[in-house]
């Protein structure tokens, strides 16, 4: 298909170049509280869970109000440490959303469980309570496996249904994981994603709404049995006395310079939060006519990690925006169960039906705490021009 004027490249974009995400101004921002902070580290020496990691789990265990918070080294081991804590394994079943970052899905395989995918709400992009209730029962009627858990991703910063999805797993017996590596911050009914659910992980990369300065992660729990057994993955899988190796762990420590840094960030989640909702609520206000915008649903409050608009013709729209200096990114251009990887798992093309359409329509914007007015502006109006044709 021949491209309308619209979408092909313009002359020059003018203006301050736009980024899609912009850490070095919030460094600029944290500066001096960042570099206090990493003095220390560097002047103790204990680098690896030194005293700013006891210090930073304490910090977010009454950020996010859950008993319990124990760090590790990325968002993908706290999946796979919580689902080994649970010996959670082969001939077990756990349900998760196909529309999500491959994370969620390796996890479950790497332990040698069956990840059994779900479909999601074309709006919110989070889990379909219905199908899942319809697969859960499903797995159920074919007997080969057992159902142990769902993983929940807050996907783009917003909470699932944890109302709907709480009482559904307590029901049928499944250990409840909520998947918040991109809704550090957010509010479900005014309590704190890391609080929702019985088990709960986030991610502290670079680009999630509170990012350390390399890799870093954390699990969030009710039950104080699990954190134990959390802190005994998380280092080779200790006993109490040293060198006593009880279970089959992984080397998963937090580095004390990234919680020095998190320390500082943890500081402006909130206030980066508020600016990243405003930024959200300008871009659907002159959006919304033109393009499908997200959906928050009542009583959620998005950490906003990802603003995603879904077009037609996403490819030749986001090349337009390109020539016109609005960077932009396809999170996600293929759901799990249509990956290479998980065909064994997977029912095919067809299987999925939301899941399918929305990687191909799906757009992230430029998301960050620092967009000055005149970019946000440009952004919007390059976004009107490109899909007006
Ligand atoms: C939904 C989701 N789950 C898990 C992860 C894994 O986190 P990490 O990159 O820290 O391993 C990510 C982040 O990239 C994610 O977006």
């Amino acid at each position: 298909m021949k491209p309308s004027p619209a979408l092909s490249p313009s002359a020059e974009p003018a203006g301050e170049p736009i980024s899609f995400f912009d850490l070095r101004a919030q460094h600029a921002r944290l500066r001096t509280q960042i570099d206090i902070r990493l003095a220390r580290v560097l002047e103790h020496g204990a680098f690896v869970l030194g005293p700013e990691v006891q210090e930073f789990e304490r910090r977010m265990a009454s950020y996010t109000g859950a008993p319990h918070a124990v760090t590790c080294a990325n968002g993908t081991d706290a999946l796979t440490i919580a689902l080994m804590a649970d010996n959670i394994g082969p001939g077990d079943a756990v349900f998760l959303p196909s529309f999500t970052f491959t994370a969620t899905a390796e996890a479950v395989a790497l332990i040698g469980a069956t990840p059994v995918f779900v479909d999601v709400d074309a709006r919110t992009f989070l889990i379909d309570g219905d199908d899942l209730e319809r697969r859960i029962a499903a797995v159920r009627k074919a007997g080969a496996l057992k159902p142990r858990a769902l993983i929940a991703v807050d996907l783009f910063g917003q909470p699932a249904d944890y109302d709907r999805l709480n009482p559904l797993c307590e029901s049928e017996n499944l250990l409840l994981i909520a998947d918040a590596a991109q809704s550090f911050g957010a509010r479900y009914k005014g309590r704190v994603a890391g609080a929702l659910a019985p088990v709960s992980t986030t991610s502290f990369f670079p680009s999630k709404p509170l990012g350390c300065y390399g890799d870093g992660g954390a699990l969030f729990t009710t039950d104080e049995g699990r954190a134990a057994v959390y802190r005994s993955i998380r280092g080779h899988g200790t006993g109490d006395a040293k060198y006593e190796v009880v279970r089959i762990g992984l080397n998963s420590r937090l580095d004390s310079l990234q919680a020095a840094v998190l320390l500082a960030k943890i500081n402006v989640v909130d206030d980066d939060r508020a600016a990243r909702a405003a930024l959200a609520a300008a871009y659907s206000e002159g959006l919304a006519d033109l393009v499908m915008t997200p959906i928050t649903l009542p009583e959620r409050e998005s950490a906003w990690a990802q603003y995603t608009i879904q077009v037609d013709r996403r490819d030749d729209v986001q090349a337009a925006l390109k020539a016109r200096g609005v960077p932009t990114a396809i999170y996600y251009p293929r759901p799990m169960h249509l990956q290479p990887a998980y065909g064994r798992w997977s029912e095919g093309p067809g299987s999925l039906p939301v899941s399918e359409r929305l990687s191909a329509r799906v757009l992230a914007l430029p998301m960050h705490a620092d967009m000055r007015p005149e970019a946000r502006a440009r952004i919007i109006e390059a976004v009107r021009e490109v899909v007006k044709g």
